[in-house]
């Protein structure tokens, strides 16, 4: 195992050792993960990029518990990985296209997953209540999605997300379709939240400012089928904000970092890039 300096951690959150998925694409059995380690400490904010269709939400839904791999494993807490450990319900997932319902109000979709899970709507509005403030939705919960900004929909949408459990998150891609001011004012509001509750945060992103912003570390995935090409730890102090990207220590990190992406880009597997 080449790249897993990580694992000295005592007790990391997340394990995944040697995880290969194949998918049956065009009707034939297509590597789609060839062998992912990566570990992730308790409290740690690491970012994943790599050329589209690489597998990157494939690994979350395996992490999730929503798909399965064909070998490999994936523990939480130093569980032993089998595939029965449960993780459903103790690891909050933000799919790439999660959506509110717009039938549905602002609090009455942030519970959705809970009701989902057996909790009365009495009680799951409760416990979204708590927090519609941190989420900067306070005055908003009787509103309809239509109603709100971008960034208020995806924060609602992330609302929705932590009350399943966020023993840790996983989030893909969440800030894509966003204008890029919302998308600054997003990444700061998410440090600020990662660093209040204390969390473990595994996000997938297409933008290298934004991997190296949030993160204690980088992976770089290959094409397909996706390993991992490159750890980069990212030793910038924190707090940080949007100015620091302009710094020379960013840039230095940001020029390796686009190097291998640029070395995956051509090859075959990978569909497009970004
Ligand atoms: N359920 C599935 N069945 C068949 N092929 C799939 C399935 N899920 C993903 N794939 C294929 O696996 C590859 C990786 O997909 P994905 O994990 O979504 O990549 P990424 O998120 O890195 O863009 C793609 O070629 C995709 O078409
Ligand atoms: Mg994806």
């Amino acid at each position: 195992m080449p790249y897993m300096p990580e694992l000295n951690h005592p007790e990391p959150k997340l394990r995944i050792e040697s995880l290969h998925k194949s998918f049956k694409i065009g009707g034939k059995r297509e590597s789609v993960l060839a062998g992912v380690d990566l570990a992730v400490g308790p409290g740690e904010f690491v970012s994943i990029i790599g050329p589209s269709g690489c597998g990157k939400s494939t690994l979350l839904n395996i992490i999730a518990g929503l798909d399965q791999p064909d070998s490999g494993s994936v523990s939480l807490n130093g569980g032993d990985g089998g595939p029965d450990q449960p993780r459903l319900g103790r690891v909050g997932y933000m799919q790439q296209k999660d959506l509110l319902l717009p039938w549905r109000t602002v609090l009455d979709n942030t519970i959705l997953g809970l009701e989902l899970n057996g909790v009365s709507r009495r009680q799951a509005r409760i416990r979204a209540l708590e927090l519609t403030e941190s989420f900067g939705l306070s005055g908003f919960e009787d509103l309809y999605p239509y109603a709100l900004s971008g960034g208020m929909r995806q924060r609602a949408a992330f609302l929705r997300t932590m009350l399943l459990g966020h023993e840790i998150i996983l989030l893909d891609e969440p800030f894509g379709a966003l204008d890029a001011l919302t998308r600054i004012e997003m990444q700061e509001w998410l440090l600020n939240l990662w660093d209040s509750m204390n969390s473990t945060i595994v996000l997938i992103t297409h933008d290298v400012d934004e991997a190296i912003l949030m993160s204690d570390r980088v992976y770089v995935l290959t094409s397909r089928p996706g390993k991992v090409k490159m750890i980069l730890d990212v030793d910038l102090p924190r707090p940080r904000d949007f100015e620091a990207v302009t710094s020379p220590p960013f840039t230095s990190l940001k020029a390796r970092l686009l190097a291998a992406l640029r070395e995956e880009k051509g090859k075959v597997g990978a569909d497009t890039w970004p």
